[in-house]
């Protein structure tokens, strides 16, 4: 059966999905994935049920297509024969097969052994189900009492699967309801106060990719505060009363009310986050993202913030880095409650690495990384697993002293090999290189605990390390605080990962961290780029959002320098203008618009221009031939020169080659009656024979050619090759000669300028933080 051709093209996949019973928005979800929509249509021909079956086993197999693992295939069918048959039929059973399969080869299938794995045919009754329910109530008496309906009643289904793992968990739910109606009458209106909000508890789902340009993004409620979706300390203990027998969990925080009230005497009930960079590279826009969420909960929330090097990784950081962090922090306009360092708590996390032995919790190991890895994928424990706690005790107090040979000893926590998430699988704690240091999952989350953290954010990458996270935390019984990831944001036509960004600098393809085409936030400073306008664009997103067009970001750069860079005339690749009809040196004062609504009466907002008969324009807005869609001078024709008069174009001087244009002769209309469609910008000779101020000007331009340049195997060679350019010899208006370091200019019709500190008495030079609407005319390329 298996390899059997089957005729796909002619049935719609959704339908058949929604046949066998699958909701609608699982089915169409599984229709956007190519590789499951294959497999679950090859399983629902192998079960024979392409007429609809009832959803209960359309369910089921819908997760044979998802989790069935690859190296049994052969044995599928007959898996599908037992769930079509009702001999498997709950998810538990399921789990138990995929287990059976996983760690069995296919030549020493037996049939038997898979029955007695699943405990097919195993009936059991409604009395033995009511027995064990009545059992874990009683023995979780006292806590029920406590809780009441805030009860974790995932866990009491847990212990009861434990030692009924058959059992039909319909039955067990009613029975778990019955009973503790029994023991605890109604809810009251105390067990429903602070419910939490079908909102918070949504997983964040990464949203499509968003291409809008231009478009002020419409105010949702996020935007306006995009906190809302957090809980307060105050809600921070165990609520959650999901089943997860079909599903994985919903990690959440399980506080007990005691500790609860303890930590919040300790942070007088204040939010604290933390932002916890690696101190291995620069920051770029994404932990902008990570910042804006980080230090803007607390702000909003009057909390503090800790900024907190995570440097448990002994080669990498740097003091470069270090400083670089904490100066771009408060650049971005945050202000950390306490700079600390992961490795400020060494002494306290070996202690609780102890403790965490001593309770039976963790042990020492000395598989390699590779027999890790073997024994992982094979879900088989460790040999040394089961070792006495006292020897784990001698050999990580040796582990610490030096004594052991590095690398042949690491700590791991006695998690769930069984688990299917990974993250479960005994991670280590501890590495002996260097005497030993502690691993991410080991000191993130106890770290956060002991600085009190109540709201430990991160990027969904470490989504499923949110179980190992609560694991560790109610192993050691310390505070949970409440974990929250977002998506991790992506922009378009750039790389942000920190091995790329390296790589770049190391091999001076970029001119360091922060060469202003990076999406550091260094590198977009130096660009000209407001902290404001990164701040306002990340708020834009919304924090749950995912790829985001580079557009976007450059959107909110045009709305802050529109209302803050005042308007000048640059002009970067002149072409001298002659005007017949003017005397030479005379030159007219004319007033220029700083901003394009400025107040006739108001000095302040123009500057002086000098008009003589020596004008300088853009070489592109000159052709030889003229054509309808085309503002721009040609012979014959008359442009607007702004803020001064119109002028026609009367004679061209070609160079020897009878091409080249050495330059233009033109009449002016003084009397201003001439209404030319074109308006150009200038700059003029502002004495006779004397060249207009000459400045240096760079543009840049993409980095990359494609949007996602991080998924091509050959990344560095999708290097935009003309992302800078360089433009020494550009003319400008005399009234830029005061420039500073640090100013922002637009140019009329060029974009957005700034002085970059390159510039000297004899040389001014402009970066170009970011060009106008690109559909207002490129000029200058
Ligand atoms: C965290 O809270 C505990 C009480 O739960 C307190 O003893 C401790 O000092 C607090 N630590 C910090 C860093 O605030
Ligand atoms: C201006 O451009 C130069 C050349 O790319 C670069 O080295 C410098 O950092 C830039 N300055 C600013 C302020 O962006
Ligand atoms: C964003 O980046 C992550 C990590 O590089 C990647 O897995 C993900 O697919 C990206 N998202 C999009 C929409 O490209
Ligand atoms: C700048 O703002 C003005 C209004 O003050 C608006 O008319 C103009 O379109 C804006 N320009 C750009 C490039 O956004």
């Amino acid at each position: 059966m298996v390899g059997k051709d089957v005729n796909i093209t002619s049935e719609n996949p959704l339908d058949l999905f929604l046949k066998i019973g699958l909701d609608e928005r699982t089915a169409k979800n599984t229709v956007a994935n190519k590789k499951v929509t294959a497999n679950l249509i090859a399983v629902i021909h192998e079960a024979a049920v392409t007429d609809g079956c009832d959803r209960a086993i359309g369910n089921l197999l819908y997760t044979v297509a998802t989790k069935f693992p690859a190296n049994a295939l052969v044995h599928r069918p007959t898996l599908l024969q037992y769930i079509v048959s009702l001999k498997i039929k709950t998810p538990a059973q399921l789990e138990a097969a995929f287990s059976f399969f996983a760690t069995t080869g296919s030549e020493n299938f037996k049939i038997n052994e898979l029955e007695e794995a699943c405990g097919v045919g195993v009936e059991v009754s409604e009395d033995d189900i009511k027995c064990t329910v009545t059992e874990i109530i009683e023995e979780h008496k006292s806590v029920i009492l406590e809780l009441r309906y805030r009860t974790n009643v995932g866990e009491l289904f847990g212990h009861v699967r434990k030692r009924q793992p058959w059992a039909d968990p319909k039955i067990v739910k009613q029975l778990v309801d019955a009973n503790l109606y029994a023991l605890l009458g109604e809810r009251t209106a105390a067990d429903d106060e602070k419910p939490i909000k079908k909102k918070k508890e949504k997983p964040v789902k990464v949203e499509e990719c968003t291409t809008a340009v231009d478009t002020p993004p419409k105010p949702s409620e996020e935007e306006l505060n995009p906190y809302l979706i957090f809980p307060s300390p105050e809600e921070n203990y165990k609520v959650h009363t999901e089943i997860f027998f079909s599903d994985r969990p919903v990690l959440r925080p399980c506080n007990t009310r005691e500790m609860l009230e303890k930590h919040l005497k300790a942070t007088g009930g204040k939010v604290f986050t933390r932002f916890p960079p690696e101190p291995n590279g620069y920051l770029h826009i994404g932990h902008a993202k990570a910042m804006f969420i980080d230090f803007g909960l607390a702000k909003e929330r009057g909390g503090c913030c800790y900024l907190r090097y995570d440097d448990t990784n002994p080669e990498a950081e740097k003091k470069e880095y270090i400083d670089h962090i904490e100066e771009i922090v408060r650049w971005m306009g945050w202000e950390p409650f306490k700079i600390t360092y992961a490795s400020d708590y060494f002494q306290d996390l070996y202690e609780l690495a102890v403790e965490l032995i001593r309770r039976g919790h963790a042990y020492v190991d000395h598989q390699t990384p590779e027999e890790i890895k073997e024994y992982r994928e094979k879900k088989m424990n460790s040999p040394w697993r089961d070792r006495p706690i006292e020897e784990s005790l001698k050999l990580f107090d040796d582990m610490k002293r030096g004594i052991i040979e590095e690398g042949k000893a690491t700590l791991r926590m006695k998690q769930d090999m069984q688990s299917d998430n990974y993250n479960m699988h005994d991670l280590i704690a501890y590495r002996d290189a260097w005497c030993i240091y502690p691993s991410y999952d080991y000191e993130h989350c106890t770290v956060d605990s002991i600085e009190n953290v109540t709201h430990s954010l991160c990027t969904l990458e470490f989504e499923t390390r949110r179980a190992s996270y609560y694991w560790l935390l109610d192993a050691l019984s310390l505070f949970q605080p409440y974990v929250w990831e977002y998506s991790r944001l992506n922009v378009t036509n750039t790389v942000m990962s920190k091995r790329k960004l390296n790589r770049l600098v190391k091999e001076k393809r970029v001119d360091g961290w922060d060469d202003p085409r990076l999406m550091t936030l260094s590198g977009l400073r130096r660009r000209g780029v407001t902290s404001t306008s990164i701040n306002a664009f990340v708020r834009g997103i919304g924090i749950t959002r995912s790829m985001i067009n580079v557009d976007r970001l450059e959107y909110h750069i045009r709305e802050e320098l529109n209302k803050t860079a005042p308007r000048t005339m640059v002009v970067l690749h002149p072409l001298k203008v002659v005007i017949t009809n003017l005397e030479v040196g005379s030159v007219m004062d004319l007033n220029a618009k700083k901003w394009p609504d400025a107040p006739l009466d108001d000095a302040s907002s123009y500057y002086k221009v000098p008009f003589s008969n020596v004008v300088y324009i853009e070489n592109s807005d000159f052709r030889m031939k003229d054509s309808k869609d085309y503002y721009g001078l040609a012979p014959g024709k008359s442009v607007l020169l702004r803020y001064a008069f119109p002028i026609k174009c009367t004679d061209v001087i070609l160079g020897d080659d009878k091409e080249t244009v050495l330059e233009i002769r033109a009449e002016y209309d003084p009397s201003k009656k001439t209404k030319p469609k074109g308006v150009l910008h200038w700059v003029s000779e502002h004495s006779p024979g004397v060249d207009p101020l000459k400045v240096e000007v760079r543009l840049f331009d993409k980095l990359f050619l494609s949007e996602n340049p991080a998924e091509l195997d050959d990344w560095l060679g999708d290097l935009n090759p003309e992302s800078k350019m360089v433009i020494p010899g550009a003319y400008a208006v005399p009234s830029l000669k005061n420039a500073a370091v640090g100013d922002r200019f637009q140019f009329e019709r060029l974009g957005y300028f700034v002085v970059d500190k390159d510039s000297s008495s004899e040389k001014l030079v402009f970066n170009r933080t970011i060009t106008l609407r690109d559909s207002y005319g490129k000029v200058g390329k």
